[in-house]
């Protein structure tokens, strides 16, 4: 299977219309989009998908921002797809996110960062499942 990773643009990137760039980064650098939804997120499902973060102090309010809005959660395939995507995402903190990634261009703010990229193949497969069905996956 070729390797696959789940990108989704947060709230405030819908807000602010950036869905479009982010999906023309992604073409453009040579990834084939295998699926697409857009979705307001229920709590549950957020509540598994940052199964990881649950005890973190920042916790309730990332719940609450995450379902603030709709999200579009993208799945897109290619060589070394999950690690060149945090490349083209940039660093968590915009801070210190270099110019010229999604988030070194667009943010400014952690818990306001625009995108989210897997940040493992494994954590990709489990991502992927949790938002999506496989019917729902291009071949
Ligand atoms: P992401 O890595 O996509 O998924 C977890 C999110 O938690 C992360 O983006 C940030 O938006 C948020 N986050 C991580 N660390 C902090 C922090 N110290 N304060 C607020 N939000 C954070």
């Amino acid at each position: 299977v070729r390797e696959r990773t789940l990108i989704a643009v947060k709230p405030d990137g819908v807000h602010r219309r950036f869905v479009g760039e982010i999906m023309q980064r992604f073409e453009r650098k040579g990834f084939k989009l295998v699926g697409l939804k857009m979705l307001q997120a229920p709590e549950e499902l957020l509540s598994q998908h940052y199964q990881d973060l649950r005890r973190k102090p920042f916790y309730p309010s990332l719940l609450q921002y995450m379902t603030s809005g709709p999200l579009v959660v993208m799945v897109w395939e290619g060589h070394n797809v999950v690690r060149t995507s945090r490349v083209m995402v940039g660093d968590t903190n915009p801070a210190e996110a270099h110019a010229g990634t999604i988030r070194g261009d667009f943010s400014i703010h952690i818990s306001r960062n625009v995108v989210h990229a897997s940040d493992s193949v494994e954590g990709a497969q489990r991502e992927i499942q949790l938002w999506f069905h496989g019917k729902e996956l291009m071949d």
